[in-house]
């Protein structure tokens, strides 16, 4: 898993060089859907915080079976399913073919992989083997690219190369970062805190990867939102006396909200054991959201190796498949 994570800008280059042998054509969609779920659904969310601003057209990341009432024939509908065999998903994906929106599948095979190819419709095919998480790469870059094809937004797939360079500049400084912050959060409960929509998925990342790589709880929250609701619960320190904040910023973090955040340190002064602020890197929005999402993945590493922990099995997800089969 460490060597997955390390090579996350290799990944993205490779990726980038076999969306060139898929073309999706057509009109620009009235709007846009991702059906996914767990490590297959966080591309989606990156491509929604990226386009928050930018997208003129809805933008909906669908984690569940059914799908929204807008999604009809004018949709641009992305199935991503790592495995191709996820339920949810392909109970979305049933729907929106038959509600005839225009389908476009990311996946390594599976029965979704076998239903795109037999209606024809088209299909990035993802190479097989890996855990669905270290796949983000592979999950993430078909989206840009099909987006970038049917005129919805110019410019992610350049965005793309240029975050794989940052990436590789960068590793070897954040691999170090990496190992501190995974040791301030050994034995605690790490919350993490987006203060921009740029950074809302990147905190979801450091979640899930926490979660299933060091098999840890993780808290988040968002700003200014936060300001109207958790702000009154972290008034009550007990239940946060063994945890650790992470505040993601960004340099387009709206600055009303850098001083909510300030202020709310200030109240809250004592009642975290410590408090990392985390900033972007680079300039592009892809390069600044890949590089807090490439030191997430290498914290949950760390963090697995300080727990002693391995971090590539998923027991408890795939028991619980096993059982949604009915097998047990
Ligand atoms: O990380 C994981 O293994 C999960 O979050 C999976 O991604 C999730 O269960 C969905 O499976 P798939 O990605 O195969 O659609």
């Amino acid at each position: 898993m460490q060597q997955l994570v390390w090579e996350l800008p290799e990944q993205l280059c490779n990726a980038l060089c076999r969306c060139r042998d898929v073309v999706v054509s057509g009109e620009v969609p009235l709007s846009i859907a991702v059906a996914g779920m767990g490590g297959s659904a966080i591309g989606g969310d990156i491509i929604g915080g990226l386009l928050a601003e930018r997208c003129p057209v809805p933008f909906r990341v669908v984690r569940d079976y059914r799908l929204p009432a807008f999604v009809q024939a004018d949709t641009l509908f992305f199935a991503v399913s790592y495995s191709g065999n996820t339920e949810e998903t392909l109970a979305a994906y049933d729907q929106a073919t038959r509600r005839g929106c225009r389908v476009v599948v990311v996946t390594s095979g599976g029965k979704l992989g076998g239903l795109a190819e037999r209606r024809g419709q088209p299909l990035f095919q993802v190479p097989a083997g890996l855990p669905p998480r270290a796949a983000l790469g592979y999950l993430l870059v078909p989206l840009a690219a099909v987006l970038e094809q049917v005129g919805v937004v110019d410019g992610l797939t350049s965005q793309i190369e240029r975050a794989a360079g940052l990436l590789r500049r960068c590793r070897i400084k954040w691999q170090r970062q990496a190992k501190r912050i995974a040791k301030s959060l050994f034995e605690r409960l790490p919350i993490v805190y987006s203060t921009s929509r740029l950074l809302d998925p990147v905190a979801d990342r450091w979640r899930c990867q926490l979660n299933e790589n060091a098999k840890v709880m993780c808290h988040t929250a968002v700003f200014p939102e936060h300001n109207h609701n958790e702000i009154v619960g972290m008034g009550s320190p007990e239940s946060l006396r063994r945890s650790v904040l992470l505040i993601l910023y960004d340099r387009f973090t709206h600055p009303r909200t850098a001083r909510r955040v300030a202020q709310t340190l200030e109240i809250a002064r004592g009642t975290f054991e410590r408090a990392h602020r985390l900033k972007t890197e680079g300039r592009v929005p892809f390069e600044r959201v890949l590089s807090l999402c490439m030191l997430g993945d290498m914290v949950s590493i760390e963090l697995a190796r300080f727990r002693r922990v391995d971090p590539l099995p998923v027991a408890r997800i795939d028991s619980l498949k096993e059982r949604m089969r009915g097998k047990r």
